[in-house]
């Protein structure tokens, strides 16, 4: 059995005018996939519900789907997240990974996800002197001193890493490979920017180290299985191989332009 799984990461839908929108959910559809999955950065907390219903009743498939941090915009962290479990119930062909937890794409493939937060500890946090919309436009960051925002990274990062110590062993037990949705990259090789690895400055804010010391980890207990990490986030398009047995693909985006990354042929 095999099925083919659209992939989109970082399609800002919020920034499309007019009939934009819907052009796009027409260029899904003409990939004719039998599931979508998006990695994060859909919109944003007020909005990325409607959007994924509009979306999910125009293909009339199912659409799976992790949170991104503009997703957490204009709205707090908890309120984010009840937008999304809201929604699932709402419509049974969407599916918000980081409460699904293991899905059986086929029998040989599972799908599971959880959005992830650049967790500070890659990079040098300390001296780096980059500011991003998060720190103000998620309610969460309000009025934290950099010391306060790199404990609240550490807790979103750690968070992350404890959900796939969960549930990728749970997926690795009774599939041979796993695709993993996450939108922050969970290794500096897979935060690009303009071809090379992200600087010191930046990657405090574009990598999940914590997460990534956990997929190494299980994954080099697990040689004979596979596992493939679809993210976002950086906007800069790269491919990883971290183990030989653990790929990390990193979606390429831009504001206003939102494209379907690859379309794979699960077996
Ligand atoms: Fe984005
Ligand atoms: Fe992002």
């Amino acid at each position: 059995m095999r099925m083919r799984l659209a992939w989109l990461t970082d399609i800002h839908l919020n920034f499309l005018k007019g009939l934009a929108i819907y052009e796009f959910f027409a260029v899904i559809g003409r990939e004719k996939p039998d599931a979508v999955v998006i990695s994060g950065d859909i919109a944003e907390a007020p909005s990325f519900a409607l959007f994924l219903q509009e979306m999910q009743e125009a293909l009339d498939r199912p659409v799976y789907f992790v949170l991104g941090n503009h997703d957490f915009y204009r709205g707090s962290l908890a309120t984010a997240r009840d937008s999304a479990s809201l929604a699932m119930q709402q419509s049974p062909g969407l599916i918000w990974l980081t409460q699904a937890g293991v899905v059986e794409l086929t029998p040989r493939t599972a799908l599971i996800g959880h959005e992830g937060w650049y967790d500070g500890r890659e990079g040098d946090y300390q001296r780096s002197g980059v500011v991003l919309n998060d720190f103000y436009l998620v309610w969460d960051f309000l009025e934290l001193d950099k010391h306060d925002r790199l404990e609240l990274l550490h807790r979103l990062g750690d968070e992350t890493a404890s959900h796939f110590r969960k549930v990728l062993p749970e997926a690795l037990k009774s599939h041979d490979q796993v695709i993993l949705a996450t939108h922050i990259p969970p290794f500096r090789e897979g935060c690009r920017h303009e071809g090379h690895i992200s600087g010191d400055d930046w990657l405090p804010m574009l990598c999940c180290r914590a997460a990534g010391e956990v997929l190494r980890e299980i994954m080099s207990q697990h040689p004979d299985k596979r596992l493939t990490v679809l993210c976002g986030h950086t906007h800069g398009l790269g491919e990883a191989m971290i183990l030989p047995n653990l790929q990390v693909l990193t979606g390429g985006a831009v504001y206003r332009a939102p494209v379907v990354q690859r379309v794979l042929e699960v077996l």
